[in-house]
């Protein structure tokens, strides 16, 4: 995601801010940029390195503010890179978050007159703030953020005062670092361990002065009250991830917040629907069609197996679902009546992209269910679905595969609404949207109990996951996880196959990972389980809260809350996450660069 990094003191605040920004890179981003008062500004798309080259060597001004942008609104260009400016271009900002009433800021700014060079929302709350600027920054940012909804971290300049930080947080963090007759503010601490380890985190509502010599907090009424400095002893690798031990780990445990941003300003309660911009153009197409083809690779093939289920289910939309590694060979039959669906975290992986390009030669729409804003399948597809995962770090997919799900069920609520699905039941769907975060909180405030489950597996060579219906596409992201971050052998079955020969496999070495929600199929999923039990085979069976059966036939049990059926999937994957997860860490492996993977497999 974005990262900030601000700096008021003595010293040429070039080479400091673009070192804080290099120490951001982490975070993941597409371009980058810097303003130092009294010297200009700078702005490219790519690495910090190259905002760097481009910086003069003149630049004498000692205060200034830096953005490495991840994009959300706009595409990664340079005139969507911030850091974005007033009318006058004497004031400057950077932004991590969304804006979610920007148009309706936009527009109003528009009447008024002012001009926009960008597509972003931070170039909108630039303008509103300049706008409401009467000599005093602090006054004018407090006066738009009373306009604002959404998530925002900024920092704010101006030419006219060069010697004070404005900053503000709601939603997206925000650090202070205390230096001497020097002061620094970041999106986190990593920055700035170099300089101090004296730092002030703001919480959500406050904004704050920083000036050479002292910081001054309040809230948005200008309430001040005071917040004592923290020393932090954390080293720099361990603030990257948040004090979690791996990137894995901490994306993971970023699972409620994922679903979230995913959700942000798209579920329309009342209405029962679902609100994607990306795709409205095409809703009514897609309430029309006959065939919805989808493809994609490994972790995101496996959310277009569940999308699957859910799009026939509850849109009543017939869906095929393939690889992208066989799409691209398969015959294409033109039909005004199919679309193709490309679902990929990084909008890279080749096998995807020649197969949505072998869709557009047919002549077929093609929609995305993307992570990364502006990569190549986003740009070549007709319309599609942001994922607003943020970067995912680690190979293994975890929070993007929560997102992929959480976004097909957006999808299938959106579809399913056009093509009959009654206003109660898309009512149903949407709030159980709403309070998918807090069911997946449930189960990563019990993640203990998995790693105490995972230590026991961690031995064994082989493993089994099986599963039914919407849970036979996590059972087998579930063995690909074991799989990916453990070197185990692992393989799944839609438990109805195991009697068809799989089951020859199972003895007490060999042990069976199964998902049994209370659902439609869940007495099958029990006699699944006892045929394997016959055979001796271990069980972890994972089932919903209530259920006291399942510790009957299993020899570990984990209870996930239960939720609306079509979301079932997205709790239930989680622990498996964290199985997997523990298992690796227990077997000493490197979890986030797992051998022989690569993040966005680019190569066909
Ligand atoms: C998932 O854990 C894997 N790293 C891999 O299967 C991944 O899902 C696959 O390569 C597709 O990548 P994409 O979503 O970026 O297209």
């Amino acid at each position: 995601m974005c990262g900030i990094f601000g700096y008021v003191g003595q010293r040429p605040a070039a080479p400091i801010i673009l070192d804080g920004l290099r120490a951001l890179e982490y975070r993941g981003y597409d371009s980058a940029g810097v303003y130092v008062a009294g010297s200009g500004v700078v702005k490219a798309t790519g690495p910090v390195d190259i905002v760097a080259s481009l910086v003069p060597k003149t630049w004498t001004g000692t205060s200034g503010i830096g953005h490495t942008r991840w994009a959300t609104h706009g595409p990664p260009t340079e005139r969507n890179a911030h850091p974005h400016s007033d009318m006058s271009d004497s004031l400057w900002i950077v932004h991590n978050g969304i804006i979610e009433n920007y148009q309706a800021l936009k527009e109003g700014l528009l009447m008024q007159g002012v001009q926009f060079s960008s597509d972003t929302d931070t170039e909108v709350l630039a303008k509103l703030i300049g706008s409401l600027y009467r000599g005093d920054v602090r006054e004018a940012v407090l006066a738009a953020l009373s306009l604002v909804e959404g998530a925002y971290g900024i920092a704010v300049m101006s030419e006219h005062d060069p010697y004070r930080l404005v900053v503000a947080r709601q939603g997206s963090p925000l650090v202070i670092g205390l230096g001497t007759g020097e002061n620094f503010v970041a999106s986190d601490a990593a920055p700035l361990l170099i300089h101090t380890k004296d730092v002030v985190y703001l919480t959500d509502g406050e904004v704050a002065v920083i000036d050479r010599q002292s910081y001054s907090i309040t809230n948005r009424a200008g309430k001040a009250h005071t917040r004592l400095p923290e020393r932090i002893e954390w080293s720099v690798e361990t603030l990257q991830k948040n004090g979690y031990a791996h990137f894995m780990e901490k994306e993971i445990f970023e699972a409620p917040s994922v679903v979230e941003n995913t959700i942000r300003g798209r579920l329309l309660l009342e209405r029962g629907r679902a609100k994607l911009g990306g795709i409205e153009a095409h809703l009514p197409h897609l309430a029309s069609l006959e065939r919805l083809l989808i493809v994609g690779c490994g972790s995101a093939y496996y959310a277009g197996q569940v999308g699957r289920i859910m799009l026939e289910e509850y849109g009543g939309l017939p869906v095929e679902v393939e690889l992208g590694s066989e799409f691209r060979y398969k015959r294409i039959f033109a039909h005004d009546k199919t679309a193709v669906l490309a679902i990929t975290q990084s909008g890279e992986t080749a096998d995807t992209l020649t197969s949505v390009r072998r869709a557009k030669e047919a002549g077929l729409l093609t929609l995305g269910i993307v992570n990364v804003v502006g990569s190549t399948i986003a740009r070549e597809t007709d319309a599609g679905i942001y994922n607003h995962a943020g970067p995912e770090v680690a190979v293994a997919s975890t929070k993007a595969f929560i997102s992929q799900l959480t976004a097909l069920a957006l999808l299938t609520l959106a579809v399913a609404r056009e093509r009959g699905l009654s206003l109660q039941d898309g009512q149903a769907i949407a709030q159980g949207l709403q309070e998918l975060p807090a069911a997946l909180q449930t189960v990563l405030d019990r993640a203990a109990e998995i790693k105490a489950i995972a230590a026991t597996y961690a031995t064994y060579r082989d493993a089994m996951f099986i599963g039914r219906k919407l849970h036979a596409p996590i059972a087998y992201e579930g063995a690909l996880k074991l799989k990916e971050v453990t070197y185990l052998h692992a393989e799944a079955y839609a438990g109805g196959e195991l009697k068809h020969g799989s089951i020859a496999l199972l003895d007490p070495s060999f042990p069976v990972v199964a998902l049994a929600p209370r659902d439609a199929v869940y007495e099958k999923m029990i006699s699944n389980i006892e045929e394997v039990r016959a055979r001796q085979a271990p069980v972890f069976a994972i089932g919903t809260a209530g259920d006291h059966d399942l510790s009957r036939v299993a020899n570990d049990v984990f209870l996930v809350p239960s939720v609306h059926p079509l979301l079932q999937p997205i709790v239930t994957v989680l622990p498996l996450q964290l199985f997997a997860y523990y298992v690796g860490v227990a077997r000493g492996l490197n979890v986030d660069r797992p051998r022989n993977l690569a993040k966005s497999v680019t190569v066909e």
